[in-house]
């Protein structure tokens, strides 16, 4: 666990994790920090404890030490979102305090008590504020669906810091540099990509309620932004709130300048046509990702989809239906409600045909509302016209992008 000063009275307690599955679900392949802030007035508080997931490790002991605070001194426990990332160390918390006041929403309160079993709670409405003494006061702001219904945002007056739990948050574990201001052009590159993945993978399907916690977020003076995963911002916080706003343009369609190939293949027919799209790409120098399912990770597949502004699906029929793990892939794009991405599907067929009935039930389905070219199926292998129809297919799909590009 490292411990940062980031403005005079608040420091950050930040933990780096791998080998999870981030809900259950994501596999991170770059990992994701934890990140926890103590507040120091008169009294003490911590929003949005990080105390590792099976216990109290000593190093917290230590770092609180460091800081002059003893567990026994801290007041206030701010939970600003009920998610077990952020308030999972609760129940340890109370082994060696348990007259402590938990602040958070109304909406939290009912979980804090049924999770918990605590009821010594503040809770705390729009503008409410929380005088700490020595000059730091927090006041709360809901966010409801940042991303669960309780969240809200909490901001140091004295120092300007938004503590903004989620939203402005990013994967990736971090290394020496914490904030923006020092960040390499290799790492902001990085946490660009990781923030993408985050944003995508966890907060996408709250996209409207994510603007409006984008709007919330600019009426508050602010030196820094603090999220609770990822890096914090002081150099520049408007670029953060300008990031999101375009991530959350590419779940409406948007997207970089590039294409995903989706795709999956059986014995190779489709493969061919690949291999062809491909060419065709590189002559139009298109940049162009290529996700074989079921072999990539879910997390880089949503990621990946969600930020180009062209998909194309190749994949065969499968017992009358779309391939499988093809099919899989989209249902889960729809879930996070994905929407309005230009696409173009091709794929094989031997029997009969299939999937492009279901690839139009799936759309239909989760309301994607995708602007599509229409597919090219072909029995077996592709043949000239085929590839001619591919080629057209492909040049149209360009075309279909070029008014939805946003780097
Ligand atoms: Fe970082 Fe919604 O939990």
């Amino acid at each position: 666990m490292k411990k940062i000063k980031i403005a005079d009275g608040i420091h950050m307690l930040s933990m780096n994790v791998e080998d999870m599955l981030f809900e259950g679900i994501w596999e991170i392949a770059n990992g994701v920090t934890l990140n926890s802030y103590i507040v120091q007035g008169e009294k003490t508080a911590i929003i949005d404890g990080v105390i590792g997931w099976d216990g109290i490790p000593e190093t917290l002991y230590k770092n609180l030490e460091e800081i002059n605070v003893h567990p026994k001194d801290i007041d206030y426990l701010i939970v600003n979102h009920m998610e077990p990332d952020h308030s999972g160390w609760i129940s340890n918390f109370e082994k060696i305090k348990d007259d402590f006041t938990i602040v958070c929403t109304e909406k939290a309160a009912k979980l804090v008590t049924s999770f918990y079993g605590k009821d010594k709670i503040q809770v705390v409405k729009e503008g409410d504020t929380l005088d700490l003494g020595n000059g730091k006061v927090l006041s709360f702001h809901p966010v409801p669906n940042v991303h669960w219904p309780d969240t809200m945002y909490s901001y140091e007056h004295s120092t300007k810091t938004l503590f903004s739990c989620d939203m402005y948050g990013a994967f990736g574990k971090m290394g020496d540099h914490h904030f923006d201001d020092e960040m390499t052009p290799e790492e902001e590159e990085f946490f660009e990509k990781e923030g993408i993945r985050y944003y995508s993978n966890v907060m996408t399907t709250f996209t409207p309620m994510l603007r409006k916690a984008i709007e919330k977020s600019k009426e508050f003076e602010i030196n820094t932004i603090a999220p609770g995963h990822g890096p914090l911002y002081r150099g520049n916080p408007e670029k953060i709130m300008n990031d999101y706003t375009r991530f959350s343009n590419y779940a409406e369609g948007a997207g970089k300048n590039e294409i995903t190939i989706l795709w999956g293949s059986m014995y190779g027919m489709t493969g061919k046509a690949i291999a062809f799209a491909e060419e065709i790409l590189k002559r139009e120098g298109v940049k162009y990702n290529k996700l074989e399912m079921p072999l990539e990770s879910e997390s880089e597949m949503v990621a990946t989809v969600f930020k180009s502004a062209g998909i194309i699906i190749a994949a065969p029929t499968y017992e009358y239906k779309l391939f499988p793990p093809v099919a899989a892939a989209l249902d889960e794009i729809g879930r996070k409600k994905i929407t309005g991405k230009a696409a173009f599907r091709f794929g094989s067929y031997g029997w009969s045909g299939g999937a492009e009935k279901e690839l139009a039930e799936i759309l239909e389905r989760n309301r994607m509302k995708w602007d599509m070219v229409p597919s090219v199926e072909f029995e077996g292998s592709p043949k000239a016209g085929d590839f001619e129809k591919i080629e057209a297919g492909i040049l149209e799909l360009i075309g279909k992008m070029k008014d939805k590009i946003v780097e």
